[in-house]
């Protein structure tokens, strides 16, 4: 029996009250707080760094998990694990040196994900497989939340399911296999059947609900 984990994108949510979002958001369920990191560099988009997450830290008790779409990455993983970050992911394309990367993170106390892209394969995941606690598969290109889900990404996760329960079997431990982009109630259950254990959701849950209505984020989760 598999556990199953919504991560809402705050990249979605209303950035002028961002606290009062991500309370609102983990009260009615979300299992960790997605952290969009964009740089206007290694994507077309620019987001919020280590200030915001610091920020929002005292509004939610569930793991932040920070999503860096920069490069380069290593300056910024001592300041998102000192402004209250759990996990940090990363793209290989990004890092010159990925096993170094990865060890930097948990280094500082995180737990470490490696992040593909639609078209990247995961042969990167390779040598790096003991250093890393979670695969995050992109299912948009990066930089702009509310695209359309990649249809190409459920055989993609199916081998990363086999990889990584191939590798849970030998050595015990589970790494969490995630999927980013497009992620909607209508597609969340075939996304589950191919693999993933772990929904990031952002236009899906911050898009649908009622700004006005106090507890506006409860009927959307429950959905999924
Ligand atoms: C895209 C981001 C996603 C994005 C998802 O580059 O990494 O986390 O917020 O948004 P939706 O769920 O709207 O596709
Ligand atoms: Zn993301």
């Amino acid at each position: 029996q598999r556990s199953y984990l919504l991560a809402p994108s705050i990249l979605s949510a209303d950035f002028a009250r961002l606290g009062d979002e991500v309370q609102k958001v983990s009260a009615a369920g979300a299992d960790w707080i997605h952290f969009d990191v964009m740089d206007n560099h290694y994507v077309p988009n620019l987001t919020v760094g280590p200030l915001v997450c610091q920020a929002i830290r005292p509004y939610t008790e569930r793991p932040i998990d920070v999503h860096l779409m920069v490069k380069p990455v290593d300056a910024l993983i001592p300041e998102f694990a000192k402004a209250g970050a759990d996990i940090i992911s990363f793209h290989p394309e990004a890092s010159e040196h990925i096993d170094r990367t990865l060890s930097l993170i948990r280094d500082c106390g995180c737990q470490a994900g490696l992040v593909f892209n639609p078209a990247t394969p995961l042969v990167w995941l390779e040598h790096v497989l003991d250093k890393v606690d979670l695969v995050l598969l992109m299912s948009v290109n990066p930089g702009f939340g509310g695209q359309k889900f990649i249809p190409s990404t459920l055989p993609k996760l199916r081998q990363a399911r086999a990889l990584l329960d191939r590798y849970e079997a030998e050595t015990g431990r589970h790494i969490w296999l995630e999927v980013d982009g497009g992620v909607k109630v209508d597609n969340i259950a075939a996304v589950a059947e191919a693999g993933a254990d772990v929904f990031v959701a952002g236009s899906a849950v911050f898009g649908a609900a009622n700004a006005h209505d106090p507890n506006r984020y409860d009927s959307v989760i429950a959905q999924f």
